[in-house]
């Protein structure tokens, strides 16, 4: 076997804070593994580079952007800013102020002598959080149900425009970290599906919608950031465990790059201006410290062209961050929100005085900011920051934190406009038709009486922006919790939608609205000629516990005693209907079997219009085309991966031991029936596919990039004398917050490091300047362009054959033939909507990469030496039409 080459070799432990092997012999013994028996990778590679201690390699300098191509405009503008800057306006631009002392969640700091206002970022990826009169949009889950490109460009259009209304430069988001190794991962909802495919088309095309409005995107969570328990020690230890860093994610580089990388690669290709690194480990080296990941795959391999930001205290250190390639620390604060310090701030400009960072590389941080500023054109109209995240009263303090700067804060702007009806439009196009015994759906409206059951169809009593950041799961799910939520302008609940409905047609209606009123239910079910009974499943980020379930769910059935009030309904009605909200997939296999359910719809998590586009599709008025984004298995136990709930040393280690294998490959792999698979979905219609065409495009064979960069660029006047960094005389500073000065001349004050100077040690050819290799794979944004060359177009003819208008999701899989390759794998997929007895052309272009696999050894692409199959069908496992690429 040849050598692992993310085995063996030590990270760059990094300055000041203890880090990475300083808790080497503490790990506990026996590690409890996150992958079950039996599902691990027979990969070689998978099996070598997963275990516990896995390290990853360094990889120094930080590449300093090129701005070619697409980006050669925002480059020279970018450089033509930074030029002008002085040290202290350079580390202005990289580093937040700090926790609640401005506006946002998230501000750089300004450049007043050039009239530049502070840079303001802000979540979320389904809305702006934390301020009013903004929409919230259905979850990334539901944009990925729909499998349609549009849906998600133009959903991002819409977010992005009402983030510019608020004045906001950059929206966080959208998200393809977590990818969804475990279905019981709190925040997969925020992102789209556990195949790598399917999220980086719709990560792609989010990317672009937002930043079409004018808004820089934050690609984000880079990257293998599975799960919430003990991804920070202050959640950890707020829930009792005793942690000393951050859980580390152990895998290999080919599970790197077939799966958790592939997203991002789509997000680079696409024009991302930022990217977040995230809160765990990657193979026992911090996010946003990991050169390994920043500098060699994203800068390096991918070509990123834009910054790397921090996500929120994701930042551990200053110096070995930097030369890591962190861009941005956000919200600038040090290792606590207020702590006022920061591992930037002074620090940066010390560092950069000292030698440490070389001039360049902060010359490369402010330009890659710059360039994501002017790539999206954010200048062309920059309205004022109109909101404060901290508060909705319309006077307030600027200075939330420490109370300075009275004024009005907030203007209420609202920016709304007419995207409700894009949010009912999609609700209803992400709703998934499991189950439908003889065309139950749709109803009219003139079932004589129409039931509608649960606490999911109904209102959270106390309002539905009551729970901070959504943490509760009271009422109907429209929003699942954490900071990728947002206040709703309004809720419209399905009891509210059905009953309208059904009042319009002339039916007549009732509601029990609490799923501990079993007897009431028993009575209501028995009349009822149409039981429509809601149920759900919530899950969020790890900063907030629910019913115990700190981020990350702890089982996969209902919440809300759901299933004992379905229990009694389905007992009672023969004709109910079950609706199901939730975070991903949950356990139906008892419900697919029951005889009185008669229809099954999966809704997701849709937004502030859940109750409309749920009545839609009930009685219509919108045909079902969407499918499942994930596999729903009958047992929790046949996905073959967990969460890792207790830690199993004092750096929790999870071991991605099943390479690859996740989701629909996992139970491909183990030849094991789900209950619905991944890309499962009916009709109202009937669509028969037939005639499967291959055509071999003539395309040159891939050659490896090759070439090197220029030498590092500085720009402007980059020789500093320590002298003129100090504060400004007379300047009032407000307290706690993080500036570029320096309160002494002396660096060893200024820097006010305990440790200050003792990590001398520079990493291995990380100051160097000179020209360097690009990598093989790499010489554009999203890796070597003849990766995207198409080797093979493939058709097949789709036919409506039942009697309404239909939306239908054909779908292609490959195998790559290699012996330790998935069943089949995900690569292509069209939205297309089809009249009755009418037939359209399904076509996929199928690029180099799509037939690649990768080779760790050469760090490159290849193409296995085996029969590649296709297959085209209407789900994973529902594929009527075969054939070879040849
Ligand atoms: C991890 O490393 C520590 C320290 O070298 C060692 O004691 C422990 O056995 C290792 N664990 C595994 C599973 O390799
Ligand atoms: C965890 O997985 C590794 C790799 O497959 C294996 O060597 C180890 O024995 C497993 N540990 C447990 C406790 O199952
Ligand atoms: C840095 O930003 C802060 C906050 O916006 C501002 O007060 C300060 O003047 C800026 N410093 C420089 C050197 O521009
Ligand atoms: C510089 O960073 C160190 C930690 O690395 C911290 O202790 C110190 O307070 C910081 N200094 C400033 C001025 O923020
Ligand atoms: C569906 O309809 C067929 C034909 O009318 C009938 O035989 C069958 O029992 C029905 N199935 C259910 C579950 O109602
Ligand atoms: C809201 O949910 C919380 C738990 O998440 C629960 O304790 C509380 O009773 C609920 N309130 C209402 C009004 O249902
Ligand atoms: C699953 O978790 C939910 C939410 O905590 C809880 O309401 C439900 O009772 C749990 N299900 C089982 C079977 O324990
Ligand atoms: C289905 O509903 C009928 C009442 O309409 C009831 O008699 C029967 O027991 C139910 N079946 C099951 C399996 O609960
Ligand atoms: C340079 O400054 C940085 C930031 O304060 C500090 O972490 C580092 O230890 C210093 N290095 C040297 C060699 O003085």
């Amino acid at each position: 076997m040849r050598s692992i080459v993310t085995a063996g070799l030590l990270a760059f432990a990094g300055s000041a804070v203890a880090q990475d092997f300083s808790h080497e012999g503490n790990f506990g013994a026996p590690f409890p593994n996150t992958t079950y028996p039996g599902f691990e990778s027979s990969n070689p590679y998978a099996v070598a580079g997963s275990l516990a201690n896995q390290t990853s390699p360094p990889k120094y300098p930080s590449p300093w952007g090129a701005g070619t191509g697409e980006w050669t405009a925002a480059y020279t503008r970018a450089r033509a800013f930074v030029s002008q800057l002085t040290l202290e306006e350079k580390v202005n631009l990289t580093t937040g102020t700090g926790w609640e002392l401005d506006r946002c969640v998230g501000q750089t700091g300004s450049i007043p002598r050039l009239g530049f206002r502070a840079m303001c970022l802000q979540d979320s990826p389904v809305g702006i959080r934390d301020t009013d009169f903004n929409s919230v949009f259905p979850a990334g889950v539901n944009v990925a149900a729909t499998w349609d490109r549009g849906v998600a460009y133009a959903r991002g259009r819409g977010m992005g425009q009402e983030h510019k209304g608020k004045g906001i430069d950059m929206q966080l988001g959208p998200v393809a970290g977590p990818l969804g190794r475990t279905p019981e991962g709190g925040r997969n909802w925020e992102g789209f599906s556990p195949d790598p495919v399917l999220t980086g088309q719709m990560f792609a095309q989010s990317i672009q919608g937002i930043q079409s409005a004018g808004v820089m995107t934050s690609a984000k969570h880079y990257i293998a950031y599975e799960q919430e328990h003990f991804r920070q020690t202050s959640d950890a230890e707020s829930f009792g465990f005793n942690i000393s860093e951050p859980d580390s994610a152990n895998l290999d580089d080919v599970t790197m790059h077939e799966l958790y990388l592939w997203p991002f690669a789509d997000g680079v290709k696409a024009g991302a201006t930022s990217v977040m690194c995230s809160y765990n480990q990657v193979n026992n080296s911090q996010a946003c410290q990991n050169s390994y990941i920043l500098n060699y795959l994203l800068k390096g391999e991918l070509g990123f062209q834009g910054f790397v930001v921090s996500d929120w205290l994701g930042t551990h250190s200053g110096v070995s961050s930097i030369l890591a390639g962190l861009d941005m620390t956000m919200p600038g604060d040090g290792n606590a929100y207020d702590s006022g310090d920061s591992y930037f701030g002074a620090n940066l400009t010390v560092a950069v005085l000292n030698g440490t960072v070389p001039a360049w590389r902060l010359d490369d941080m402010a330009v890659r900011i710059m360039a994501g500023f002017y790539f999206v054109d954010t200048n062309a109209s920059r309205p004022d920051i109109n909101f404060s995240s901290w508060t909705t009263d319309t006077y307030g303090y600027e200075h939330y934190h420490v109370g300075e700067g009275y004024t009005e804060i907030n203007g209420h702007v609202n920016v709304i406009a007419d995207h409700g009806a894009l949010i009912r439009d999609i609700g209803s196009r992400s709703t998934v038709l499991l189950k439908n015994v003889n065309n139950t759906l749709p109803l009219n409206g003139r079932e004589p009486l129409t039931a509608v059951f649960g606490s999911d169809a109904g209102p959270n009593i106390d309002g539905p922006n009551s729970c901070s950041d959504r943490g509760c799961d009271n009422g109907t799910l429209g929003m699942a919790w954490g900071s990728g939520s947002a206040n709703f302008p309004y809720l419209i609940t399905p009891d509210t939608a059905i009953q309208n409905t059904v009042l319009n047609a002339g039916g007549v209606y009732e509601s029990s609205l609490d799923n501990g009123a079993i007897t009431a239910m028993a009575a209501l079910s028995r009349r009822a000629n149409a039981s429509i009974f809601f149920a759900n499943a919530d899950s969020g980020e790890g900063y907030i516990q629910v019913d115990g379930n700190l981020g990350d769910r702890n089982n996969l059935t209902f919440w809300q005693g759901a299933d004992a009030a379905l229990s009694t309904v389905a007992a009672n009605c023969k004709n109910t209907i079950l609706v199901v909200h939730s975070v991903g997939p949950v356990l139906l296999e008892g419900w697919k079997n029951h005889p009185n359910i008669t229809a099954i719809l999966w809704a997701g998590v849709p937004g502030q219009e859940t109750g409309n586009s749920i009545a839609d599709v009930l009685y219509g008025r919108v045909n079902p085309g969407a499918k499942l984004p994930f596999t729903i298995g009958a047992n929790r136990t046949d996905y073959g991966t967990d969460i890792l709930y207790t830690p199993n040393g004092d750096v929790p280690q999870i071991q991605f031991t099943e390479g690859n294998f996740i989701d629909y490959r996992a139970f491909d792999q183990h030849n094991t029936t789900p209950t619905y698979e991944f890309g499962f979905g009916l009709s109202y219609a009937t669509f028969k596919y037939s005639n499967l065409r291959i055509t071999k495009l003539n395309v040159s064979d891939y050659v490896p990039y090759s070439g090197y960069s220029t030498a590092a660029p500085t720009y402007g006047n980059s020789s500093y004398s320590s002298s003129a960094h100090l504060f400004p005389s007379n300047f009032t500073r407000v307290p706690l917050y993080q500036y570029p000065w320096l309160n002494s001349t002396d660096l060893t004050k200024a820097s006010n490091d305990p440790h200050y100077g003792a990590d001398g040690l520079v990493p291995e050819g990380a100051q160097n300047s000179s020209a360097r290799p690009i990598p093989r794979a790499g010489g554009a944004p999203g890796g070597n362009p003849m990766l995207y060359d198409i080797l093979y177009q493939v058709e097949a003819t789709i036919t409506n054959t039942g009697s309404l208008a239909g939306e239908e999701v054909p779908q292609l899989y490959i195998n790559r033939g290699g012996q330790y390759d998935p069943v089949r794998e995900l690569r292509g997929f069209e939205r297309l909507s089809i009249q009755p007895n009418t037939t359209t052309t399904f076509h996929v272009d199928i690029t180099r990469r799509d037939v690649s696999s990768w080779d760790p050894v050469m760090q490159d692409w290849f193409r296995q030496n085996a029969t590649q199959r296709v297959f085209v069908g209407s789900s994973s496992r529902d594929l009527p039409l075969q054939g070879v690429l040849a």
